[in-house]
Protein backbone atom coordinates (compact mmCIF):
# COMPACT_ATOMS: atom_id res chain seq x y z
CA UNK A 1 0.00 0.00 0.00
CA UNK A 2 1.37 3.31 -1.07
CA UNK A 3 1.04 6.28 1.73
CA UNK A 4 -2.01 7.65 0.14
CA UNK A 5 -3.46 4.43 -0.37
CA UNK A 6 -3.41 4.08 3.08
CA UNK A 7 -4.70 7.51 3.70
CA UNK A 8 -7.34 6.91 1.37
CA UNK A 9 -8.57 3.39 3.06
CA UNK A 10 -8.57 5.58 6.71
CA UNK A 11 -11.13 8.00 5.21
CA UNK A 12 -13.44 5.61 3.45
CA UNK A 13 -13.76 4.06 7.51
CA UNK A 14 -13.84 8.01 8.65
CA UNK A 15 -14.41 11.10 6.07
CA UNK A 16 -14.87 13.75 9.14
CA UNK A 17 -12.07 14.82 10.62
CA UNK A 18 -11.37 16.88 13.20
CA UNK A 19 -9.54 19.85 11.57
CA UNK A 20 -6.08 21.49 13.46
CA UNK A 21 -7.10 24.40 15.33
CA UNK A 22 -4.50 26.63 17.28
CA UNK A 23 -5.70 27.12 20.67
CA UNK A 24 -8.41 24.75 20.34
CA UNK A 25 -7.22 21.31 19.57
CA UNK A 26 -5.68 20.59 22.33
CA UNK A 27 -5.89 17.29 24.09
CA UNK A 28 -9.16 17.67 25.68
CA UNK A 29 -10.75 18.82 23.29
CA UNK A 30 -9.73 16.35 21.01
CA UNK A 31 -11.07 13.56 24.02
CA UNK A 32 -14.21 15.19 23.33
CA UNK A 33 -14.77 15.00 19.73
CA UNK A 34 -13.70 11.36 20.02
CA UNK A 35 -16.25 10.53 22.05
CA UNK A 36 -18.85 11.44 19.56
CA UNK A 37 -17.50 9.67 17.03
CA UNK A 38 -14.32 11.62 15.63
CA UNK A 39 -11.48 8.80 14.64
CA UNK A 40 -9.19 10.98 13.13
CA UNK A 41 -8.01 14.34 14.88
CA UNK A 42 -5.18 16.80 14.51
CA UNK A 43 -2.62 18.69 16.69
CA UNK A 44 -2.76 22.12 17.31
CA UNK A 45 0.03 23.61 14.49
CA UNK A 46 3.39 23.42 16.22
CA UNK A 47 6.44 25.24 14.69
CA UNK A 48 9.60 23.15 13.67
CA UNK A 49 11.54 25.60 14.59
CA UNK A 50 10.27 25.31 18.42
CA UNK A 51 10.69 21.75 18.21
CA UNK A 52 14.51 21.71 17.60
CA UNK A 53 14.66 23.08 21.37
CA UNK A 54 11.14 22.74 22.70
CA UNK A 55 10.08 22.16 26.30
CA UNK A 56 7.67 19.64 27.49
CA UNK A 57 5.11 22.54 27.02
CA UNK A 58 5.55 22.18 23.33
CA UNK A 59 5.46 18.55 22.97
CA UNK A 60 2.12 18.93 25.27
CA UNK A 61 0.94 20.29 21.73
CA UNK A 62 2.02 17.19 19.93
CA UNK A 63 1.66 14.54 22.01
CA UNK A 64 -1.90 12.49 22.29
CA UNK A 65 -3.32 11.60 25.45
CA UNK A 66 -2.73 7.96 26.70
CA UNK A 67 -6.72 7.57 26.42
CA UNK A 68 -6.23 8.70 22.34
CA UNK A 69 -5.79 6.30 19.76
CA UNK A 70 -3.85 8.04 17.04
CA UNK A 71 -2.84 11.52 16.05
CA UNK A 72 -2.19 13.86 13.18
CA UNK A 73 0.71 16.08 13.44
CA UNK A 74 0.77 19.31 12.04
CA UNK A 75 3.99 21.33 11.53
CA UNK A 76 4.55 24.70 10.22
CA UNK A 77 8.01 26.56 9.11
CA UNK A 78 10.02 27.61 6.60
CA UNK A 79 13.12 25.66 6.67
CA UNK A 80 13.22 22.52 5.15
CA UNK A 81 16.08 20.91 7.43
CA UNK A 82 14.01 21.93 10.46
CA UNK A 83 10.99 19.73 8.74
CA UNK A 84 13.55 17.10 8.58
CA UNK A 85 14.38 16.86 12.17
CA UNK A 86 11.38 17.71 13.59
CA UNK A 87 9.74 14.47 11.88
CA UNK A 88 12.60 12.43 13.46
CA UNK A 89 11.71 14.24 16.47
CA UNK A 90 7.89 13.76 16.39
CA UNK A 91 8.00 9.92 15.34
CA UNK A 92 10.25 9.14 18.30
CA UNK A 93 8.61 11.03 20.55
CA UNK A 94 5.08 9.86 19.66
CA UNK A 95 5.52 6.36 18.49
CA UNK A 96 3.19 3.87 17.28
CA UNK A 97 0.23 6.91 17.55
CA UNK A 98 1.20 8.77 14.56
CA UNK A 99 -0.96 8.67 11.55
CA UNK A 100 0.54 11.55 9.34
CA UNK A 101 2.38 14.42 9.54
CA UNK A 102 0.74 17.40 8.16
CA UNK A 103 2.73 20.35 6.71
CA UNK A 104 0.84 23.86 7.19
CA UNK A 105 0.46 26.27 4.01
CA UNK A 106 -2.53 27.66 5.06
CA UNK A 107 -2.21 29.79 7.96
CA UNK A 108 -2.84 33.41 7.10
CA UNK A 109 -1.50 35.02 10.59
CA UNK A 110 0.47 37.65 9.82
CA UNK A 111 2.92 36.95 11.96
CA UNK A 112 3.53 33.79 10.46
CA UNK A 113 3.17 34.43 6.43
CA UNK A 114 6.01 37.39 7.69
CA UNK A 115 8.06 34.52 7.96
CA UNK A 116 7.80 32.97 5.05
CA UNK A 117 5.37 30.13 6.64
CA UNK A 118 2.06 28.80 6.41
CA UNK A 119 0.35 30.33 3.37
CA UNK A 120 3.26 32.75 2.32
CA UNK A 121 4.58 29.21 0.80
CA UNK A 122 1.93 29.09 -1.77
CA UNK A 123 3.60 31.97 -3.01
CA UNK A 124 6.94 30.02 -3.09
CA UNK A 125 6.25 26.74 -4.18
CA UNK A 126 9.83 25.41 -4.75
CA UNK A 127 10.64 26.10 -0.93
CA UNK A 128 7.43 24.45 -0.36
CA UNK A 129 8.73 21.07 -2.46
CA UNK A 130 11.95 21.17 -1.03
CA UNK A 131 9.97 20.97 2.54
CA UNK A 132 7.90 17.94 1.16
CA UNK A 133 10.46 16.18 -0.27
CA UNK A 134 12.27 16.43 3.34
CA UNK A 135 9.63 15.91 5.45
CA UNK A 136 8.57 12.90 3.29
CA UNK A 137 11.95 11.53 3.11
CA UNK A 138 12.50 10.89 6.63
CA UNK A 139 8.97 10.15 7.34
CA UNK A 140 7.45 6.58 8.04
CA UNK A 141 4.15 7.86 8.01
CA UNK A 142 1.99 10.04 5.14
CA UNK A 143 2.94 13.83 4.66
CA UNK A 144 0.00 15.78 4.12
CA UNK A 145 -0.22 19.19 2.86
CA UNK A 146 -2.80 21.38 4.04
CA UNK A 147 -3.27 25.04 1.75
CA UNK A 148 -5.74 27.65 0.91
CA UNK A 149 -7.35 28.51 -3.09
CA UNK A 150 -4.54 30.55 -3.01
CA UNK A 151 -2.67 33.78 -1.36
CA UNK A 152 -4.94 36.05 -2.99
CA UNK A 153 -7.96 35.96 -5.03
CA UNK A 154 -6.07 36.70 -8.26
CA UNK A 155 -3.24 33.65 -7.26
CA UNK A 156 -5.72 30.98 -7.50
CA UNK A 157 -3.36 28.37 -7.58
CA UNK A 158 -3.99 25.82 -5.52
CA UNK A 159 -4.65 23.23 -8.15
CA UNK A 160 -1.06 23.92 -10.03
CA UNK A 161 0.50 24.00 -6.57
CA UNK A 162 -1.55 20.66 -5.20
CA UNK A 163 0.14 18.63 -8.10
CA UNK A 164 3.83 20.32 -7.56
CA UNK A 165 3.02 18.88 -3.71
CA UNK A 166 2.23 15.57 -4.97
CA UNK A 167 4.96 15.22 -6.79
CA UNK A 168 7.13 16.08 -4.38
CA UNK A 169 5.86 13.54 -1.65
CA UNK A 170 2.42 15.05 -0.24
CA UNK A 171 0.30 11.66 0.46
CA UNK A 172 -2.58 13.75 0.47
CA UNK A 173 -3.57 17.13 -0.04
CA UNK A 174 -6.41 19.61 2.04
CA UNK A 175 -7.69 22.39 0.66
CA UNK A 176 -9.54 25.47 2.52
CA UNK A 177 -11.81 27.12 0.34
CA UNK A 178 -11.05 30.83 0.98
CA UNK A 179 -7.46 32.88 0.47
CA UNK A 180 -5.04 33.89 3.07
CA UNK A 181 -6.85 37.48 2.50
CA UNK A 182 -9.80 36.61 3.53
CA UNK A 183 -8.76 34.56 6.46
CA UNK A 184 -11.88 33.46 8.10
CA UNK A 185 -14.56 36.00 6.40
CA UNK A 186 -16.74 35.39 3.31
CA UNK A 187 -17.73 32.19 2.29
CA UNK A 188 -15.82 29.47 1.57
CA UNK A 189 -15.55 28.39 -2.12
CA UNK A 190 -15.95 24.42 -2.40
CA UNK A 191 -15.47 24.53 -6.18
CA UNK A 192 -11.45 24.36 -5.45
CA UNK A 193 -11.96 21.10 -3.91
CA UNK A 194 -13.08 19.80 -7.58
CA UNK A 195 -10.42 21.87 -8.83
CA UNK A 196 -7.63 20.49 -7.13
CA UNK A 197 -9.18 16.99 -7.23
CA UNK A 198 -9.10 17.03 -11.00
CA UNK A 199 -5.18 17.89 -10.84
CA UNK A 200 -4.02 15.50 -8.23
CA UNK A 201 -4.56 11.22 -8.12
CA UNK A 202 -3.79 11.56 -4.02
CA UNK A 203 -7.34 12.35 -1.97
CA UNK A 204 -8.24 15.66 -1.28
CA UNK A 205 -9.25 17.07 2.17
CA UNK A 206 -11.98 19.66 1.94
CA UNK A 207 -12.51 22.22 4.18
CA UNK A 208 -14.47 25.57 4.42
CA UNK A 209 -17.54 26.68 6.35
CA UNK A 210 -18.83 23.35 7.73
CA UNK A 211 -20.94 24.44 10.62
CA UNK A 212 -23.40 21.69 10.87
CA UNK A 213 -23.25 17.65 10.10
CA UNK A 214 -25.50 18.02 7.07
CA UNK A 215 -22.82 20.50 5.66
CA UNK A 216 -19.97 17.94 6.23
CA UNK A 217 -22.45 15.27 4.75
CA UNK A 218 -22.70 17.91 1.57
CA UNK A 219 -19.26 18.67 1.14
CA UNK A 220 -18.59 15.42 0.92
CA UNK A 221 -20.79 14.21 -1.53
CA UNK A 222 -21.66 17.28 -3.71
CA UNK A 223 -17.91 17.65 -4.05
CA UNK A 224 -14.57 15.13 -4.98
CA UNK A 225 -13.26 14.95 -1.36
CA UNK A 226 -12.34 11.80 -0.24
CA UNK A 227 -12.12 13.32 3.47
CA UNK A 228 -13.81 16.70 5.43
CA UNK A 229 -12.69 19.04 7.98
CA UNK A 230 -14.67 19.82 10.47
CA UNK A 231 -13.63 23.21 12.06
CA UNK A 232 -15.48 25.91 13.33
CA UNK A 233 -19.02 23.03 13.37
CA UNK A 234 -17.04 21.62 16.08
CA UNK A 235 -17.41 24.69 18.56
CA UNK A 236 -19.87 23.55 21.79
CA UNK A 237 -20.87 20.65 19.05
CA UNK A 238 -18.88 17.49 19.50
CA UNK A 239 -21.84 15.34 18.22
CA UNK A 240 -20.78 16.70 14.72
CA UNK A 241 -18.92 13.29 13.74
CA UNK A 242 -21.43 10.84 14.70
CA UNK A 243 -24.29 12.51 13.49
CA UNK A 244 -22.85 12.85 9.85
CA UNK A 245 -21.63 9.31 10.32
CA UNK A 246 -25.88 9.32 10.87
CA UNK A 247 -26.56 10.90 7.99
CA UNK A 248 -24.19 9.81 5.93
CA UNK A 249 -25.84 6.45 6.27
CA UNK A 250 -29.64 7.37 5.96
CA UNK A 251 -30.48 7.70 9.20
CA UNK A 252 -32.17 10.98 11.20
CA UNK A 253 -29.21 13.18 13.48
CA UNK A 254 -31.03 13.62 17.11
CA UNK A 255 -31.26 17.19 18.13
CA UNK A 256 -28.54 18.48 20.89
CA UNK A 257 -30.64 20.90 23.63
CA UNK A 258 -28.77 22.85 26.24
CA UNK A 259 -29.56 19.47 28.68
CA UNK A 260 -26.83 17.75 26.05
CA UNK A 261 -24.90 21.05 26.37
CA UNK A 262 -24.55 21.76 29.48
CA UNK A 263 -23.88 17.39 30.04
CA UNK A 264 -21.07 18.00 27.45
CA UNK A 265 -19.85 21.57 29.05
CA UNK A 266 -19.33 19.91 32.48
CA UNK A 267 -17.18 16.85 30.64
CA UNK A 268 -15.02 18.99 28.89
CA UNK A 269 -14.29 21.05 32.10
CA UNK A 270 -13.52 17.84 33.81
CA UNK A 271 -10.88 16.94 30.59
CA UNK A 272 -9.34 20.04 30.91
CA UNK A 273 -9.12 19.41 34.59
CA UNK A 274 -7.42 16.04 34.50
CA UNK A 275 -5.05 17.47 31.82
CA UNK A 276 -3.62 19.50 34.90
CA UNK A 277 -4.30 22.73 32.09
CA UNK A 278 -4.95 25.91 33.91
CA UNK A 279 -8.46 26.32 34.02
CA UNK A 280 -8.61 30.18 32.38
CA UNK A 281 -8.56 28.00 28.77
CA UNK A 282 -12.01 26.93 29.45
CA UNK A 283 -12.80 30.71 28.85
CA UNK A 284 -12.38 29.60 25.06
CA UNK A 285 -15.08 26.93 24.87
CA UNK A 286 -17.38 27.94 27.35
CA UNK A 287 -19.34 30.41 25.30
CA UNK A 288 -19.53 28.06 22.67
CA UNK A 289 -21.82 25.72 25.13
CA UNK A 290 -23.61 28.40 26.44
CA UNK A 291 -24.94 29.52 23.04
CA UNK A 292 -28.99 29.65 23.15
CA UNK A 293 -28.99 29.37 26.98
CA UNK A 294 -31.64 32.30 28.40
CA UNK A 295 -29.99 35.08 29.31
CA UNK A 296 -26.81 33.57 27.63
CA UNK A 297 -25.08 36.91 27.63
CA UNK A 298 -24.97 37.10 31.32
CA UNK A 299 -23.56 33.57 31.97
CA UNK A 300 -20.87 34.54 29.60
CA UNK A 301 -20.01 37.36 31.46
CA UNK A 302 -19.51 35.32 34.30
CA UNK A 303 -17.60 33.22 32.45
CA UNK A 304 -14.99 35.40 31.63
CA UNK A 305 -14.49 35.89 35.33
CA UNK A 306 -13.70 31.76 36.05
CA UNK A 307 -10.61 31.27 37.15
CA UNK A 308 -10.51 28.04 39.09
CA UNK A 309 -11.94 24.33 38.95
CA UNK A 310 -14.08 25.12 41.63
CA UNK A 311 -15.89 28.72 39.56
CA UNK A 312 -16.60 26.54 36.65
CA UNK A 313 -18.31 23.67 38.89
CA UNK A 314 -20.32 26.26 40.46
CA UNK A 315 -21.13 28.01 36.95
CA UNK A 316 -22.32 25.16 36.03
CA UNK A 317 -24.09 23.84 38.86
CA UNK A 318 -26.18 27.16 38.63
CA UNK A 319 -26.84 26.69 35.34
CA UNK A 320 -28.43 23.56 35.90
CA UNK A 321 -30.52 24.80 38.66
CA UNK A 322 -31.99 27.91 36.35
CA UNK A 323 -32.53 24.87 33.72
CA UNK A 324 -35.00 23.62 36.07
CA UNK A 325 -37.59 26.32 35.35
CA UNK A 326 -37.24 26.44 31.75
CA UNK A 327 -39.63 25.07 29.55
CA UNK A 328 -38.26 23.44 26.50
CA UNK A 329 -40.16 22.80 22.76
CA UNK A 330 -37.86 21.06 20.01
CA UNK A 331 -34.62 21.76 21.99
CA UNK A 332 -35.04 25.40 22.02
CA UNK A 333 -36.26 27.06 25.56
CA UNK A 334 -39.58 28.89 25.03
CA UNK A 335 -40.24 29.84 28.59
CA UNK A 336 -39.10 30.38 32.54
CA UNK A 337 -40.58 31.18 35.61
CA UNK A 338 -39.32 33.43 37.93
C1 LIG B 1 -9.34 29.31 15.89
C2 LIG B 1 -8.83 28.63 14.65
C3 LIG B 1 -7.56 28.12 14.61
C4 LIG B 1 -7.08 27.48 13.47
N1 LIG B 1 -5.82 26.94 13.48
C5 LIG B 1 -5.39 26.25 12.40
C6 LIG B 1 -4.14 25.59 12.43
O1 LIG B 1 -3.41 25.59 13.44
N2 LIG B 1 -3.75 24.91 11.31
C7 LIG B 1 -4.54 24.88 10.18
O2 LIG B 1 -4.15 24.26 9.20
N3 LIG B 1 -5.73 25.47 10.14
C8 LIG B 1 -6.19 26.13 11.23
N4 LIG B 1 -7.44 26.70 11.20
C9 LIG B 1 -8.28 26.53 9.99
C10 LIG B 1 -9.24 25.35 10.12
O3 LIG B 1 -8.55 24.12 10.21
C11 LIG B 1 -10.22 25.31 8.92
O4 LIG B 1 -9.50 25.04 7.74
C12 LIG B 1 -10.97 26.62 8.76
O5 LIG B 1 -11.49 27.06 9.99
C13 LIG B 1 -12.10 26.51 7.73
O6 LIG B 1 -13.12 25.67 8.17
P1 LIG B 1 -14.52 26.22 8.80
O7 LIG B 1 -14.95 27.40 7.94
O8 LIG B 1 -15.45 25.03 8.66
O9 LIG B 1 -14.23 26.62 10.21
C14 LIG B 1 -7.91 27.35 12.32
C15 LIG B 1 -9.21 27.88 12.36
C16 LIG B 1 -9.68 28.51 13.49
C17 LIG B 1 -11.07 29.05 13.49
Amino acid sequence: MTPSDTLRALFAEQPFLLAPMAGVTDAPYRLMCRAHGARLAYSEMVSVAGLAYASEKTWDLVLPDPREPQICVQLFGSKPEQFAQAVDAVQERVGEKLTLIDINMACPARKVVSKGEGCALMRAPETAEQIVRAAAGRARVPVTVKMRVGYASADRNAPEFARRMEAAGAAAVAVHGRTAGQMYLGQADWSIIDEVAAQVAVPVIGSGDVYTAQDAVDMLTGTAASAVFCARGTYGNPWIFEDAQALLAGDVAPAHDFRDKLGAFRRHLELLEEAGAHMVRARTFAAWYLKGVPQAASWRRRAVSCVSVADWRALVDDLQAASSHWTVENGKVVAQDA
